[in-house]
């Protein structure tokens, strides 16, 4: 029997998690598109191959991004509508109104030079490192790789940095909260730091994002500016987030990445490569809805159903080419071994990671400075840091979209504000502030 003619697989839960390749790999049995489900009761199509990934993001005709339709069909309670439900955004949008929607983001994120960038990168990775580094312990994902993006958006946006805890509050409420008080108590809190983002940046503008936002020849309204900002600073966090504990975690227990701390071989460029390939930070995402019944890939869909990428399925592959070594020596459960021909392990190779077609990910650049600066920071400021927990025994966050880690537990030897050379409490000071780019500029 064809793994096809199963019930639905589930995307969820501690089985998933724990080794998503292995249900790709099944699910790959029934040929390029599958049906999972991605919440208890709540079915979608995944697309797991490569080509098939690609026939869809490219091809705007068949399919929308936006789901009014088939959200209406999930119960109002449903854990997935955060993610998956409409709003006036770039992600949700089609034709003339997404390129209108994200000129303002590209546009903006283009008015940052990258070396302002790479420097308040090293600033955020400080002020994190004077948090923890006397203590010779850490969690990375909670205490570094977590807050980090968050640090850093809240100065982009234009925030001082008085604020940035506020922000780091709210985001870990958000994803913590095990009652739904919680979470709409950290919901509230987060639109009030928006509100007051543009409060502030209504009274006076600055060199940075909600600026530039405001004043783009896009004519934003300030409803719709407000979507932007809480988009921008959702979809960069997380995968953000993951890329770089998803790269700590290979750099940091693979004796190929770890002498690099000491002059080895693989760079945390590599690493970064590595998960990009194998670990896509947004492992399936791309939600798309059909506007008329499809036959696609050998499969029947109707109208404004829900349609996944798989972006990690698709990644891995099975091929005929040959594999990549990064990948192939870390082992763990699953590690797919089968790699897209051509693959170069310096580059990346052809992945999925930032998505294809119109919707792709419009921040990849920036996104990649700031994942291997905060890496090459670490590395730099605690060159003996090692996990505590082999990789295999780290444990993932459940939940069918992102591939993340729960914690990355890791020691090493303590530092002190007055131990002699660079250290977090010093080298930050010398690096001077200055505005992202001169205060007059603004999208063209
Ligand atoms: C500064 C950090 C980042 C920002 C501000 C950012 C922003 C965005 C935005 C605004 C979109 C929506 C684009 C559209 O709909 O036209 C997007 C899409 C996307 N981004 Fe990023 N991003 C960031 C980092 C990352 C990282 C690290 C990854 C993973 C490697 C990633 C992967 C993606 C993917 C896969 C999509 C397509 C969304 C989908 O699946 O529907 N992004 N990003």
């Amino acid at each position: 029997m064809s793994y096809h003619a199963l019930e639905p697989v589930p995307l969820y839960g501690p089985d998933f998690a724990a080794d998503p390749h292995a249900v790709y790999a099944k699910l790959r049995q029934g040929g390029p598109v599958a049906k999972v489900e991605i919440a208890p009761g709540l079915p979608a199509f995944l697309v797991l191959s490569y080509q098939a990934a690609l026939d869809l993001l490219r091809d705007t005709d068949t399919w929308s991004k936006n789901p009014s339709v088939w959200q209406e069909t999930v119960p109002k309670d449903s854990p997935i509508l955060p993610m998956l439900q409409y709003r006036p955004n770039v992600l949700f949008n089609d034709g003339a109104e997404h390129a209108r929607l994200r000129s303002v983001i590209t546009d903006s994120f283009s008015l940052i030079e990258p070396h302002d960038l790479r420097r308040r990168t090293i600033e955020a990775s400080d002020m994190l490192l004077r948090n923890f580094a006397e203590r010779g312990t850490v969690d990375l994902v909670t205490e570094y790789a977590r807050p980090l993006p968050l640090v850093l958006f809240n100065a982009l946006f234009g925030m001082p940095d008085h604020h940035s805890p506020q922000l780091i509050r709210t985001i870990a409420g958000m994803m913590e909260a095990t009652e739904p008080d919680e979470a709409i108590a950290a919901g509230a809190e987060f639109e009030q730091y928006v509100l007051e983002l543009v409060t502030l940046k209504s009274e006076k503008r600055g060199p940075d994002l909600t600026s530039w936002f405001m004043d783009h020849p896009a004519g934003l309204s300030l409803e719709e500016v407000i979507h932007q900002i809480v988009l921008t600073m959702a979809a960069g966090h997380e995968p953000t987030t993951n890329l770089t504990s998803n790269a700590l975690s290979r750099m940091l227990s693979n004796p190929d990445y770890y002498s690099t701390l000491s002059g080895g071989a693989l760079t945390p460029r590599d690493a970064v490569n590595d998960v990009l390939r194998n670990e896509p930070p947004m492992a399936n995402y791309s939600a798309h809805y059909p506007r008329h019944n499809v036959r696609f890939h050998g499969t029947w869909i109707h109208a404004n159903q829900l349609v996944l990428v798989s972006y990690a399925a698709a990644n891995t592959e099975p091929q005929t080419g040959t594999g990549l070594p990064g990948a192939a020596a870390l082992g763990g459960p699953h590690e797919p071994a089968g790699m897209r021909t051509g693959a170069a392990p310096s580059d990346g190779g052809s992945h999925l990671a930032w998505s294809a077609g119109p919707h792709a990910c419009p921040v990849k650049q920036p996104a990649l400075l700031i994942a291997v600066t905060a890496i090459e920071r670490l590395a730099n400021q605690l060159c003996d840091i090692q996990l505590t927990v082999p990789r295999a025994e780290l444990e993932w966050r459940a939940g069918p979209f992102h591939r993340a880690l729960a914690h990355l537990p890791a020691s090493f030897t303590p530092l002190t504000p007055d131990q002699a050379g660079v250290t977090p409490w010093t080298s930050s000071s010398r690096t001077r502030r200055h505005a992202t780019s001169p205060a007059t500029a603004g999208p063209a």
